[in-house]
């Protein structure tokens, strides 16, 4: 059965949302792609795909935006399958360790990447409800987010922000959890080649992350009583 998946973050060729959308319009769906600025490669799928593909303008920084953005798709379509929470933001002291960090970076690459998702989630949750199936959301977590098994000194921003989203995803399982109709989870997608670049260590090309998130995602769709951190292997990863 066909569904209206949106991906967000979807505006780098080489990155894992662009890729998502890929598959999904490739298996016959209607897929929105949000972007932040214009795509050529997403123009290339507009001119291939037609009316399948909506590409929509929305900065997940900014509540007025996102809203914007939800309000403009409520004229296009009537309600959403799946929403993939895919768009992160890190700070270019990533990589730096507490003493070279400048803290003051972290607050902005939570912001986007876990408080984004939740108004993403808030702001298009009337056209999730309105799905015939068991509506999903997929939040892209990262083993960085994890708490018990964090080993790193640096990515203290993108670690804190993956820990974020994937308490955000708790609380939004407990906020869901006496209706059916909607199911949430956090996901480790793998580690993917999504700068596009050979000689990244990385074993998944980000066409192959998609492929296999794709299959994983319906697996879970109905499935309310497992864990909620899960990776692209359908393992359960600890919080
Ligand atoms: N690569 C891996 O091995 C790996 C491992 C674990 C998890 N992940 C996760 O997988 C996902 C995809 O990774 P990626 O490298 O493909 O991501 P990415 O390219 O770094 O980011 C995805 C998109 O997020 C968008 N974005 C940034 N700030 C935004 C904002 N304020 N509003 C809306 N969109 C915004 C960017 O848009 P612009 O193009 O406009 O900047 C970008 O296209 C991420 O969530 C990442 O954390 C990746």
């Amino acid at each position: 059965m066909s569904q209206n998946v949106m991906v967000t973050g979807a505006g780098k060729a080489v990155g894992l949302g662009f890729n998502l959308v890929l598959r999904y319009l490739e298996a016959g769906d209607t897929v929105v792609a949000t972007i932040r600025k214009p795509c050529p490669e997403l123009e290339e799928l507009k001119e291939k795909y037609g009316e399948k593909l909506i590409i929509l303008t929305m900065d997940i920084g900014s509540t007025p935006s996102v809203e914007q953005a939800a309000s403009e798709l409520g004229e296009k379509l009537d309600h959403l399958d799946l929403i993939i929470n895919n768009a992160v933001s890190v700070s270019p002291d990533c990589d730096k360790g507490f003493f070279d960090a400048n803290l003051d970076y972290i607050a902005r690459t939570v912001d986007i990447t876990a408080v984004g998702a939740m108004r993403v989630i808030k702001a298009f949750y009337g056209l999730l409800k309105k799905s015939e199936m068991t509506a999903l959301i997929m939040n892209i977590s990262s083993e960085a987010g994890s708490i018990s098994k964090c080993y790193r000194t640096n990515m203290i921003d993108y670690g804190m922000a993956k820990a974020a989203l994937n308490m955000a995803t708790m609380n939004l399982v407990n906020t869901f959890k006496d209706d059916r109709s909607i199911n949430i989870f956090c996901v480790h997608p793998g580690w993917i080649r999504t700068d596009g670049r050979e000689d990244n260590p990385a074993p998944l090309s980000s066409y192959e992350a998609a492929g296999i998130l794709q299959d994983l995602f319906e697996k879970k769709r109905n499935d309310f009583t497992g864990h909620r951190f899960i990776t692209n292997e359908n393992e359960d990863y600890p919080f």
